[in-house]
């Protein structure tokens, strides 16, 4: 079945961000011209995905405000001709796709967050795309990872190996492989200690799930310390019974829930912008110079 549905959980509380994070979410912090969350969106059409949900919660209401219609400025920009491209641009923003919004009334954690979504969802496979990571590629992430469904079947992961030193902030996996960039998934540790990587290979952004995964999640008792239902707990599940696949994707991933990962995301992105892409390397030149 085509994967055409799309959810991105935005509801966490970007503690790593703080005070940015206070009263504008962290998935609409800016990198260069747009907020992280529409270059998600962007990711997720030019996949072929018509219809996103976005799980949000009290103060992001924002989110909803970006990819509405703004009449005011729409109508201003529309009387001033030497800005017709900005009122495209801007225009562009409420017409991507089909976008429904729903609240985690309370943040229990990214599995509980995902089964917000499971009547919007219903008997279809569906993609997660994590609201605070910025994949950039050529070829959409979130369609790696749907060929690899439609291919194979079965619940997909999209990975990359991490430095062995980070790989405790993540999780690790036990994999063999299938194909080129395919593998199969036999066991997931999050948040390992040293002792218990198994491999460098981490979760990062995006995963195509079954809809047989709701009822996964549903089992998932929440962890006794966190309260939080972990969503790597139920894709545990998919992996025993034989039913989950990895993707080491192809494509530049920036974490927008940390302060590293929004300048990195930024300097680069900004290198290869065609409005500011040439001052910028000028400038950043100039600048290494003396460092
Ligand atoms: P994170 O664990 O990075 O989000 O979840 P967080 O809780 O905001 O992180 P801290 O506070 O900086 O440690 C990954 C994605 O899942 C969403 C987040 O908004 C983020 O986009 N999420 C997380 C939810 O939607 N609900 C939750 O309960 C937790």
């Amino acid at each position: 079945m085509k994967v055409t549905k799309a959810i991105i959980p935005a509801a966490g509380l970007g503690t790593r961000v703080l005070p940015a994070s206070k009263s504008v979410p962290k998935e609409m912090l800016n990198i260069v011209d747009k907020p992280a969350i529409q270059y998600i969106v962007e990711e997720a059409v030019a996949a072929g995905i018509t219809d996103i949900l976005i799980i949000t919660n009290r103060g992001k209401g924002v989110i909803e405000d970006h990819f509405d219609h703004s009449f005011e400025l729409e109508t201003k920009l529309k009387g001033n001709a030497s800005k017709a491209h900005i009122l495209e641009q801007v225009e562009a923003c409420s017409n991507l796709a089909n976008i429904y919004y729903i609240r985690q009334k309370e943040t229990k954690g990214l599995g509980h967050a995902v089964l917000c979504a499971k009547s919007f969802v219903g008997n279809e496979p569906f993609a997660v795309m994590y609201g605070d990571d910025v994949i950039v590629s050529e070829d959409p992430v979130v369609g790696q990872l749907i060929r690899a469904y439609d291919k194979y079947g079965c619940g997909v992961v999209g990975v990359k190996e991490v430095p062995r030193k980070d790989v405790p902030k993540y999780c690790t996996l036990d994999v063999t492989p299938l194909e080129d960039k395919i593998m199969k998934v036999h066991n997931i540790i999050e948040k390992p200690t040293p002792e218990q990587i198994m491999s460098c290979y981490s979760i990062l952004g995006r995963v195509v799930m079954p809809p047989e995964i709701f009822e996964l999640i549903e089992k998932t008792p929440a962890d006794p310390k966190s309260g939080e239902v972990y969503f790597t707990d139920a894709m545990l599940d998919l992996a025993r019974r034989g039913q989950l696949n990895a993707v080491d994707f192809n494509g530049i991933r920036y974490d927008m829930g940390n302060k590293l990962g929004i300048m990195q995301a930024n300097c680069e992105v900004a290198l290869n912008h065609p409005e500011i892409g040439e001052d910028f390397k000028a400038y950043l030149k100039k600048l290494a110079a003396t460092l």
